[in-house]
C-alpha cells in the first residue's frame, strides 16, 4: 500500500502493517507482470468454476525499475483470509507481502538482451492442486529475472478463490478443506494437463505473443509443476514434442503420466521423503522405464529427495510462514517439515536454475546436477541416468 505521509497519520496503524518482501530475485533482469485469460472448454469441469475459462500469468524479463506504484499485489483479500486461517496468520500480514513484479512493464527492447533470451524455452507453470500458481512468485519472478519467460495456470474454480484480472469477477472455487478422493486427482490432473496443452496449440499462446509481437519463444517450451501440476507438466510433455524437459517439484505421477514416455528428453524430479511411502509404486517405476529407454539412446534424469521438507515446503507457503508473525496461541496445522521458508526457497531456486540453464545450453553445473554437495546436504540422489546407461538407475 502507497500512502502519501500526511494521509499516514491519519490511519490506524493496523491499516498500515508494513510492507514485507520476498527474497529479492538475483538475476540480471527485473520482472514484468501481465495476465491473460483464454478461452477454454473444460468437459463435465468437477470445480464450481466455469468451465471455459484458464488464467495465464506471464513472468518475463524487463529493464524497467520497479517504482512505488508499479507493484503487483501478492494476495487479494479473499485468498489472504482463507490462506490466513489455514496458517495462522493474519489477512492484513498475508496482504502486506510484496512482490518485485511490475505490471505490464516494456519488454526488453535492446538486441543484445533480445538475442540472448529469445532462443530460451518459455517455460510453462501448473501449481499445486488447490493452489494459485501466485503461491510460487518467488520462484517464478526468479526464473524470469534470470532471461526466462514463464507461464504460470490456474484453473478458475479449483483454488478457493482466484482473483481475475481486467475488472472481471473473482471465482470462488472448492472449500480449502475439502478432501480430494483418488477419482479427484486424477480429473484435475485431466483438466490441468488439458489447460497446458490449450495454452501451447497455435491459437493459446503463440497466437497472443504474435498479436503483441513479441519475442517469446513458441516453438519449444519447458513444463514445471509443484504436486498435481507436475504430474500435469509430465502428461503434457508426454504429448508435445515442443516441451523439452521437465521439472517435477513433489508430484505423484497421477492419471496417465506414469506412462509419459520422454524419449530421453531432461527431467529432474525432486520429492519430499513422504513422498516415497506415497508413491511407492510410480517414481522407482518411471525412472526405471526412463533408464530402459536411455540405454540406446540420449537421456538425463536426475531423481532427489529433501531431507527434512513436506509437501508444502515447495512452494512460497514457508516464506509465508518465516516472514510474518503467527497469530499469538495458535499453532500451525500444516506440516511444513523442519526447513525454513528461506532455506527452500534458495534451493528450489539453485536446482531449477542450473537444470533449465542446462537445458537452455548455458553452462552445465556437473557439481551440482551430478550429485551430492557441500552446500546442500539435505538434497540426496535416489537416482541418476544418463545417455547410453551411462549412469545407472
Ligand atoms: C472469450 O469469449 C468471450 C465471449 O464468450 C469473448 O468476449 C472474449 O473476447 C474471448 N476471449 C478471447 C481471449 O478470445
Ligand atoms: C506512477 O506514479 C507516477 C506519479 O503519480 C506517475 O507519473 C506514473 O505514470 C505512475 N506509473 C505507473 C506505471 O502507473
Ligand atoms: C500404464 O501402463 C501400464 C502398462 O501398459 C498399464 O497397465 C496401465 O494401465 C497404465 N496406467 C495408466 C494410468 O494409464
Ligand atoms: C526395464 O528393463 C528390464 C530388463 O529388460 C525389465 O525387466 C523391466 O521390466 C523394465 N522396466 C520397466 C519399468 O519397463
Ligand atoms: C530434519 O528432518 C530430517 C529427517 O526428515 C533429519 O534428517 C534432519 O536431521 C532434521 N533436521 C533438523 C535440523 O532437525
Ligand atoms: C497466550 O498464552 C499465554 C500463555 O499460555 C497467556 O499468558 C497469554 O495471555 C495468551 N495470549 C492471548 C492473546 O491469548
Ligand atoms: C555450481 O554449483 C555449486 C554447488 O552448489 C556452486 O558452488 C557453484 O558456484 C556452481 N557453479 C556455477 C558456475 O554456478
Ligand atoms: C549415445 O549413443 C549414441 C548412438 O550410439 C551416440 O550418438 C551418442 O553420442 C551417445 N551418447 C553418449 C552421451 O554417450
Amino acid at each position: 500500500m502507497h500512502v502519501p505521509n500526511a494521509l499516514a497519520s491519519l490511519l490506524p496503524l493496523s491499516l498500515l502493517a508494513a510492507a514485507v518482501k520476498l527474497p529479492a530475485p538475483s538475476g540480471p533482469y527485473n520482472v514484468g507482470f501481465t495476465q491473460h485469460i483464454f478461452n477454454h472448454t473444460t468437459p463435465n469441469d468437477p470445480t464450481p468454476g466455469p468451465g471455459n475459462i484458464y488464467l495465464t500469468s506471464i513472468y518475463y524479463p524487463t529493464r524497467a525499475t520497479p517504482g512505488p506504484n508499479t507493484s503487483v499485489p501478492y494476495f487479494d483479500p479473499t485468498s489472504a483470509r482463507i490462506w490466513g486461517e489455514v496458517f495462522n496468520i493474519l489477512p492484513a500480514d498475508l496482504e502486506s507481502l510484496e512482490t518485485t513484479l511490475q505490471w505490464q512493464a516494456p519488454l526488453l527492447t535492446a538486441e543484445e538482451d533480445v538475442d540472448k533470451v529469445k532462443t530460451w524455452p518459455t517455460l510453462v507453470f501448473s501449481p499445486g492442486g488447490g493452489m494459485n500458481a501466485g503461491y510460487s512468485t518467488s520462484l517464478l519472478s526468479e526464473l524470469a529475472s534470470q532471461g526466462y519467460t514463464v507461464l504460470a495456470l490456474d484453473h478458475p474454480g479449483e483454488a478457493p478463490y482466484l482473483s481475475l484480472p481486467y475488472g472481471n469477477p473473482g471465482v470462488v472455487g472448492w472449500d480449502i478443506y475439502m478432501p480430494y478422493s483418488d477419482e479427484l486427482i486424477v480429473e484435475i490432473y485431466e483438466f490441468r494437463r488439458a489447460d497446458m496443452l490449450a495454452l501451447l496449440c497455435p491459437n493459446g499462446y503463440p497466437a497472443l505473443v504474435e498479436l503483441n509481437g513479441a519475442y517469446f519463444n513458441t516453438e519449444a517450451y519447458g513444463a514445471f509443476g509443484h504436486s498435481t501440476g507436475a504430474a500435469a507438466a509430465t502428461g503434457a510433455m508426454d504429448r508435445r514434442d515442443s516441451i523439452v524437459a521437465g521439472f517435477n517439484i513433489d508430484g505423484g505421477l497421477f492419471g496417465d503420466s506414469v506412462n509419459a514416455s520422454l524419449h530421453g528428453r531432461p527431467y529432474f524430479m525432486t520429492m519430499n521423503p513422504n513422498h516415497f511411502a506415497q508413491d511407492a509404486d510410480t517414481w522407482p517405476a518411471f525412472a526405471e522405464r526412463y533408464y530402459n529407454e536411455s540405454k540406446i539412446a540420449p537421456g538425463w534424469l536426475d531423481w532427489t529427495t529433501v531431507e527434512g521438507s513436506a509437501h508444502l515446503a515447495f512452494s512460497d507457503i514457508p516464506l509465508w510462514v518465516e516472514l510474518l508473525p503467527q497469530i499469538p496461541n495458535s499453532t500451525a496445522q500444516v506440516n511444513l517439515g523442519n526447513v525454513t521458508g528461506s532455506r527452500m526457497d534458495a534451493l528450489l531456486k539453485t536446482y531449477t536454475g542450473a537444470f533449465w540453464e542446462f537445458v537452455r545450453g548455458g553452462q552445465y553445473n556437473a557439481t551440482l546436477l551430478d550429485g551430492e554437495v557441500e552446500e546442500w546436504p539435505e538434497v540426496v540422489f535416489d537416482a541418476k541416468v544418463r545417455s547410453n546407461g551411462t549412469q545407472g538407475y
